[in-house]
């Protein structure tokens, strides 16, 4: 046997198996094997026919074909079935050889699997894969982190398949993230990010539909128009669509036919709880995922809604006197500046994550991973690869002079949004966090000074003084008035 292959991948669901069509489609050779074989034979005699691709009935085989150092790729489900695979094919695997987890893994697993591989010299990559099946057929976005000495073998393979932007189509959506785990932490952070806008779009279209009452077919056009602007971007692409699909069982628009209750895999959970850990207040991602929970307790909330009263007769009074072409353009302002906010916190976590764990993440570089192939592509990733660009060490995007202006010229629409959504009962989670941390962020002073007052009333938890450095105590009961009799 021949040890001719350029790379081996083991794990031929969708995400699996349409990277090794990419690779191979680049002229690799790749060696794959699936734990259910049957999957295997079916691959070589389907879409693998007549491809660069050998089809392995065992981890011993898969590995024997594969050029050295070997290269072999896990695209199998993150937790307990990548330590699986890991044990199977590490004894395989000889010092210098390479072992990448393209999963969406929890990236402090990636860096206890660096370290324990690490003692055996075998070099581990966690390498955050983005952009669905489609993207990893034709062109994903690819983060990869972990042993750095890896990277030049992996380096011709990753960037001839990812996703390529720029004016010359020329730039891989693919570049060194750093260390440790934070491939996989700055893939987390990319499905944080989609969470905030696919819930920011939600919201968007309650408005519209649940607010104004428009059909589907003017959301198509709303969308459509969107997607020519600032809001250019694949998930408001994809929403478009999905609004021109009719359910051919019903006759009904298919997006009317499911039911609202969503679904999660953790990701979004794992960046909230990674912030509060951290003390950035990323609040948006963490208000979509509390939406999803809320929107999966259908029937808690069916029982609810039979007791719970909204503002009476709100909504027929508002639909009188509403400009309807002003308020859409309302919304999309509101869409916008909830984005900008979103991406905010999602980069100040990066940084936060960057700091603690001395990767040196490069943000402008991260932008631009994002910028095409993965799921929260958009054209107002390059704004924020040039507000990098002109301030490495900025502290915050909002800051930046683009997104400072976008956010003012954006606001008024954004705040009427949010007062007529509470007005109408209408949730928006998202949108609402969204201008509340603005807010809150531009506060020179906010009302803590009263918590203060309460922790050191309440616990003798202490407090600093606007005129003088330092801790300090007061005795509340006995300073405080007596109350009038
Ligand atoms: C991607 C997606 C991908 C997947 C998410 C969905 O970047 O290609 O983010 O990783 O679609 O895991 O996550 P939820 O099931 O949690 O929505």
């Amino acid at each position: 046997m021949t040890s001719q292959c350029d790379i081996g991948l083991i794990g031929l669901a969708v995400m699996g198996r349409n990277l090794v069509l990419n690779m191979a489609d680049h002229g690799f050779q790749v060696a794959v094997f699936n734990r259910t074989t049957r999957k295997v034979d079916e691959f070589m005699a389907g879409d693998a026919m007549g491809k660069s691709v050998v089809g392995c009935q065992s981890p011993e085989e898969l590995v024997q074909h594969l050029k050295r150092p070997r290269r072999v790729m896990m695209m199998v489900k993150a937790g307990e079935p990548v330590d699986r695979t890991i044990r199977q094919i590490a004894l395989l695997l000889e010092a210098g050889d390479i072992l990448i987890d393209g999963g969406n893994s929890y990236y402090q697993d990636t860096e206890r699997r660096i370290k324990e591989l690490d003692s055996r010299g075998i070099l581990y990559l966690g390498s955050g894969i983005s952009g669905g099946e489609e993207g990893a057929r034709h062109g994903p976005s690819i983060m990869p982190g972990g042993s750095a000495d890896a990277w030049p073998h992996l380096k011709p393979i990753f960037q001839e398949i990812a996703a390529k932007v720029g004016p010359n189509h020329d730039i891989p959506c693919c570049e060194w993230v750093g260390s440790g785990g934070a491939g996989h932490y700055v893939k987390m952070i990319h499905n944080g990010i989609e969470y905030g806008d696919m819930q920011l779009i939600c919201e968007a279209y309650s408005l519209l539909k649940d607010g104004l009452g428009l059909s589907n077919a003017r959301l198509y056009d709303i969308f459509a128009q969107w997607n020519k602007g600032e809001l250019d971007s694949y998930l408001i692409e994809i929403t478009r669509d999905i609004f021109s699909v009719i359910d051919p069982e019903t006759d009904h628009a298919l997006v009317d036919m499911i039911l609202d209750k969503a679904g999660q895999k953790g990701t979004g959970k794992w960046t909230s709880q990674l912030a509060l850990d951290l003390g950035v207040p990323t609040t948006l991602i963490t208000e979509a995922v509390f939406a999803r929970i809320l929107s999966s307790q259908k029937e808690k909330r069916v029982r609810a809604g039979r007791i719970l009263a909204g503002p009476h007769g709100a909504l027929e009074k508002w639909r009188e006197s509403v400009d309807p072409e002003q308020f859409i353009d309302a919304v999309r302002q509101a869409l916008y500046a909830s984005k900008i906010c979103s991406y905010a916190q999602g980069f100040s976590q990066l940084q936060a994550a960057s700091g603690e764990n001395s990767w040196e993440l490069n943000y402008g570089e991260i932008a631009m991973m994002w910028r095409g192939g993965c799921i929260i592509r958009a054209a107002f990733l390059e704004r924020i690869k040039e507000a990098f660009d002109r301030d490495a060490g900025l502290e915050n995007l909002l800051l930046d002079p683009y997104f400072k202006q976008a956010v003012a010229s954006n606001q008024d629409g954004w705040r009427q949004v949010v007062a007529t959504a509470a007005g109408l009962g209408i949730p928006t989670p998202a949108v609402s966090a969204a201008l509340n941390y603005y807010d809150g962020y531009r506060s020179e002073r906010l009302p803590h000074n009263l918590l203060q007052a309460q922790r050191d009333y309440f616990g003798a938890h202490t407090y600093e003084r606007i005129d003088r450095d330092g801790s300090f105590h007061s005795d509340w009961i006995r300073l405080r008035r007596e109350p009038q009799k």
